[in-house]
């Protein structure tokens, strides 16, 4: 008999867009399944293969490897309009989607949910939270007030019914707010149309998945967003809808808590957010326009600039007690090994007392301020380096110090943008 296997899981630390594309595709290569468990298309994860650039936002990026079954999972939320482009994009570059699997249980944005994300931001005035617009707080709002529409629905003959039912109910406070109401008709050809194509993707994934590690398969959760965007663990309100830390790993896809294995936290070298919300390390200076510049820190979703600055290990920290991670990935080593002098933030400011304990109460992270220790820079070119002893000593000074205050090794260092750059420890 073999063994029942374990789900590995990599998971953003910070604000997102870490590179864990990236890693997964990296760890996804000699994965049999690999999985999407939370957030939707407010994601955007880039692989770069042979210089061409791929923009994962629905698909697990571990659908490019022929051998792996890519499952969008019950947790997520999807877009079917962009779900269907990015399947038509995948097929023009040559690549096949017949491993493509969707769960049956996985809620559908339509297009009231992408109204309503735009309607309330508005609303806000300057307290906009900054969201990607694509309806995702509103549509974990009606799946957890019951009232949202599955993947098992949308191809089922109950969907007119259920689609008629909601967007009357939604034109009542469209018409409330005095913005236009939703066409239902149009909506219920362009979903049905939706539904034809999906159809032969939408299963029952939970099974798939239990049958897989019960036959020892390798299994890979594909994490988005990142743990300081969790809904209940991030900086509320400035945060997404849903738990991207490793409690969405098993409701977002159906494992058990001891079916969990190797928990990989990526991040970059120094840090970066986008969207409203406190940020200690922020350098809104020209530090951080010279780090944007030289790690091209524009978003991959929305083409939003990046807010940067330096690493948090007290925010680190918080992450690895978290989700209990078992490694490290430092994306963007290169990036920072251009700047001359490099700051990691090791404790906060608040009130006059230095603090280790993070927090992501609003009140306290505006009102601290980072303790930096400094480290030299120039790690000239480390594009080509495969192994840690081949760093120059300053790159590996930084490593160091970030394992040695976590307690977490450092597995992988990212060297560049392409797949090859990368050492794996
Ligand atoms: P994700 O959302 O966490 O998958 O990250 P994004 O794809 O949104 O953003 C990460 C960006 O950094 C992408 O443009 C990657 O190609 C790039 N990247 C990832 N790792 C490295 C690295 O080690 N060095 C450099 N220079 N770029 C990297
Ligand atoms: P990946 O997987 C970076 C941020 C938005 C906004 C907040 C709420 O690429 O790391 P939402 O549309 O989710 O309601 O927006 O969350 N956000 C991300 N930031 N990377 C992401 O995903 C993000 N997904 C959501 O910018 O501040
Ligand atoms: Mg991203």
């Amino acid at each position: 008999m073999v063994a029942r296997s374990k789900v590995d899981v990599v998971l953003g630390t910070f604000y997102g867009d870490e590179g864990k594309g990236k890693i997964i595709d990296y760890l996804a290569t000699n994965s049999d399944l690999a999985i999407r468990c939370s957030g939707g298309n407010n994601a955007g994860h880039t692989i770069e293969v042979d210089g061409k650039k791929f923009a994962f936002h629905l698909i697990p990026s571990g659908i490019l490897n022929k051998g792996t079954l890519a499952i969008i999972g019950n947790g997520v939320v999807v877009d079917p309009k962009v779900l269907i482009e990015e399947i038509n994009n995948l097929k023009e570059n040559g690549y096949s989607v017949n491993n493509l699997r969707i769960s049956d249980k996985a809620h559908i944005i339509l297009p009231y949910h992408i109204e309503m994300d735009k309607l309330l931001e508005e609303n806000r005035g300057a307290n906009k939270i900054g969201t990607t617009a694509r309806g995702i707080g509103p549509a974990y709002c009606d799946k957890y007030e019951r009232s949202g529409i599955r993947a098992e629905d949308l191809i089922s003959d109950k969907f007119e019914e259920l689609l008629t039912f909601n967007i009357n109910n939604k034109n009542k406070i469209f018409e409330a707010y005095g913005h236009e109401k939703i066409d239902l008709n149009k909506t219920l050809n362009d979903y049905k149309g939706y539904a034809e194509i999906l159809k032969p993707y939408i299963t029952d994934t939970i099974t798939l998945i239990h049958d897989a590690l019960d036959n020892g398969k390798k299994v890979l959760c594909e994490g988005a967003q990142a743990s300081l965007l969790d809904i209940d663990f991030g900086s509320y309100p400035f945060v997404t809808s849903s738990n991207p830390s490793i409690g969405g790993v098993c409701t977002g896809s159906g494992v058990g808590a001891k079916d969990i294995g190797e928990v990989y936290g990526v991040l970059k070298a120094y840090s970066s957010r986008v969207g409203a919300g406190p940020y200690v390390t922020e350098q809104d200076n020209e530090v951080g326009d010279l780090i944007r510049e030289l790690g091209h820190e524009y978003g991959t979703t929305t083409k939003r600039p990046r807010r940067c600055g330096w690493l948090d290990l007290v925010a680190l920290k918080y992450v690895v007690r978290l989700n209990g991670l078992t490694g490290l990935a430092v994306n963007h080593v290169d990036t920072i090994g251009k700047l001359d002098r490099i700051k990691l933030c090791v404790a906060y400011n608040h009130n006059g007392k230095e603090t280790t304990n993070f927090s992501t109460n609003s009140d306290f992270l505006n009102n601290s301020t980072a303790v930096y220790e400094e480290f030299d820079g120039n790690f000239g070119d480390i594009s080509n380096c495969k192994t840690f002893e081949e760093l120059p000593e300053n790159a590996k000074v930084y490593l160091k110090r970030i394992e040695e205050y976590t307690g977490v090794p450092v597995k992988f260092i990212g060297t560049g943008a392409g797949r090859e750059n990368m050492i794996v420890r």
